[in-house]
């Protein structure tokens, strides 16, 4: 998914493919063709009528056959005029459908890629793929495709309507053409670079202003605003530059168009004006000539428009389809195992390879079991892979080697749904959602009802601070819970995990950043949560793993040491190390924190 594919103007591929998306719509699209082809015919019709109302009726002094012949022009724009309310109508609607359905698949196929795929691609790219790379094919529906088959029968039929009418003052009024063909090439050529590097220096934007925004109060810390505006400045300098620069090329095109359509009529008028005193053409065939030349240049300028439309469409379906065939590597099987009935939450990683990209690897043969019911602590430096390995349970990402089973079963060949949904996830930065702090707990989950949500807010301490914002469990939460304190997220993070009632916990930090006061409320909610529910729980501080039945000791990714905390202690190995440098930095911090 490069920001720099320049497409093909037209790849028959893509197009095969975007063609699909038309083949519900077919129905009404038929009709908008059939508008189209009698649009195109209202059009050629109206310079024959001139020529014979003047030919015909005006030089004869026929003024019945006059009245009669207006009144079938009449008749012919009100007909032209519903051809293309029709046409317009039947192609907006139809694109606004395919870019709904387009939109529901690419989000449908997003939220099921994994982890590793959001690891590679910005939040900014892939913002653009769901609204402005939709867009794109919107206007190729809309305005391209269909449309252009009615610019081309417009200009052959003009041509044919020329040359059977006088093919002599055909040919004059063609003399401009090749003028025409260079002119456009030479729009197409620089257009089409002024549009690549508009698209990208586009998402260049999007793409900083998403990280700037969302890290905005590190930048306002940091007093680098002046820096980062500049650095905006660049960015947005140079689309401007490039904005304009490719106004230029339209700014000489649609012009050029112009004056070599008015020679073409100058020319008519000139020669065919001098025909006419000979007889070779009639006045109404001149007239009729000079119509036809100002509708046929009209197609042209506007198929150089719609060939941008379609390159641009070439890009965007490009984009959009190669994120429709990333493949989900994460999947439920098509036979998911079942695990054995009442079973309680057995976990056990044996023989864990992982690595996150290549083969740097962060987790090395990890083996241990955590039995239904048994608590396990799991401490070691930053980064020796304690998150990794509760990713690699939930099945975020994939293990390279070895497997990890729930109650003897390999999560692999479980059902997604059952793996995630047995385990409840607490992680140190609780994400919520917009909406309230009730929906917040309960997270779309309508067999949750409030008795349950009320009576899991009050297991886990988090009631009386809820009770206490204006609305209660109705309160309004806003993005990422930005009104809330890490305390209270945390909280209601329990909340959300008991209310679901897992018979896995998987705690990871839970407790490093709260003050002693929370900390105990919190040490009492986890208590009731960890109750009777099979627990692995990630610590940097030892105080809050000390009692728990086992602990593990990660060292870059391997497993060291394990054992009770005693034992460990015992062992003067790595954990009584960490023991040891927590315990004096607790003295030195003072007896608030000490436990
Ligand atoms: N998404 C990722 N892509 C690539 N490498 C990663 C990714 N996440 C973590 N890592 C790397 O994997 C290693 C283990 O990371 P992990 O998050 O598991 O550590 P941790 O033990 O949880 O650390 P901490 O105590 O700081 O939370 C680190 O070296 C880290 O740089
Ligand atoms: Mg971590």
């Amino acid at each position: 998914m490069n920001e720099d594919i320049v497409g093909k103007a037209y790849d028959s591929r893509l197009m095969k493919r975007l063609l699909v998306y038309l083949r519900p719509h077919v129905a009404v699209v038929s009709i908008a063709f059939l508008t189209i082809v009698g649009g195109a015919l209202v059009d050629l019709a109206q310079p024959w009528l001139t020529q014979q109302a003047i030919d015909r009726y005006i030089t004869t002094g026929n003024l019945g056959g006059l009245l009669r012949l207006t009144m079938l022009f009449l008749a012919l724009l009100l007909f032209g005029f519903a051809c293309d309310y029709f046409q317009t109508f039947i192609l907006q609607t139809t694109g606004q459908r395919i870019m709904h359905t387009l939109r529901m698949q690419v989000y449908g196929h997003l939220q099921r890629l994994d982890l590793k795929f959001f690891d590679r691609n910005p939040v900014g790219r892939l913002m653009t793929r769901v609204t402005s790379d939709v867009d794109a094919l919107n206007d190729l529906f809309a305005s391209g495709v269909v449309t252009v088959f009615g610019d081309v029968l417009t200009l052959t039929g003009i041509m044919i309507a020329m040359l059977v009418m006088s093919w002599r003052l055909a040919l004059v009024a063609f003399v401009v053409l090749p003028g025409i063909a260079w002119v456009t090439a030479w729009f197409r050529r620089n257009a089409r670079e002024a549009y690549r590097e508009i698209r990208n220096l586009i998402a260049r934007l999007n793409a900083f202003l998403q990280e700037h925004i969302t890290g905005i109060s590190t930048v306002q810390l940091f007093a680098e605003e002046p820096r980062t505006f500049q650095k905006f400045d660049v960015i947005n300098a140079r689309h401007r530059d490039v904005n304009i620069a490719s106004i230029f090329f339209y700014a000489v095109f649609y012009p050029a168009i112009e004056i070599l359509a008015a020679l073409s009529g100058a020319l008519i008028i000139w020669i065919g004006g001098w025909w006419s005193q000979e007889g070779i053409v009639s006045v109404g065939v001149l007239v009729a000539f000079l119509q036809y030349s100002r509708r046929f240049f009209q197609p042209i300028s506007d198929l150089s428009e719609k060939f941008n439309i379609l390159q641009a469409a070439m890009v965007a379906s490009e984009r959009i389809f190669a994120l429709l065939d990333t493949p989900v590597e994460i999947m439920t099987p098509a036979a998911p195992a079942r695990r054995p009935a009442g079973a309680r939450g057995r976990i056990e990683f044996d023989h864990v390879w992982f690595a996150y990209e290549g083969d740097r690897f962060v987790l090395r043969d990890v083996s241990f079991v955590v039995e239904p019911g048994q608590r396990l602590g799991v401490v070691g430096a930053t980064g020796s892979g304690k998150t990794t390995l509760v990713s690699l349970l939930l099945r975020f990402y994939e293990v390279n080697r070895g497997r990890i089973l729930i109650d003897g079963v390999d999560i692999r060949t479980m059902d997604l749904a059952d793996v995630r949904g047995m385990i409840g996830l607490v992680l140190q930065d609780v994400h919520m959602f917009s909406g309230t702090i009730a929906s917040n707990i309960r997270l779309g989950r309508a067999d949750i009802d409030d008795a349950t949500v009320r009576r899991a807010a009050a297991a886990v301490h988090a009631a009386p601070f809820i009770e206490a914002l204006p609305g209660g469990y109705d309160a309004p939460v806003v993005e990422r819970g930005a009104t809330l304190s890490t305390g209270q997220k945390q909280l209601l993070a329990f909340a959300r995990a008991l209310a679901f009632e897992p018979s896995v916990l998987v705690l990871d930090e839970a407790t490093s950043n709260i003050d002693t006061a929370t900390e105990a409320l919190i040490e009492d909610a986890l208590k009731v949560l960890m109750a009777g529910r099979t627990t692995l729980a990630i610590a940097h501080r030892l105080s809050t793993i000390q009692d728990m039945d086992r602990i593990l000791v990660l060292h870059k990714g391997e497993l060291r040491e394990s054992g009770t905390h005693q034992e460990l202690l015992a062992r003067r190995g790595l954990y009584h190390r960490l023991y040891q440098l927590q315990f004096r930095d607790q003295v030195l911090a003072g007896p608030a924190t000490a436990s």
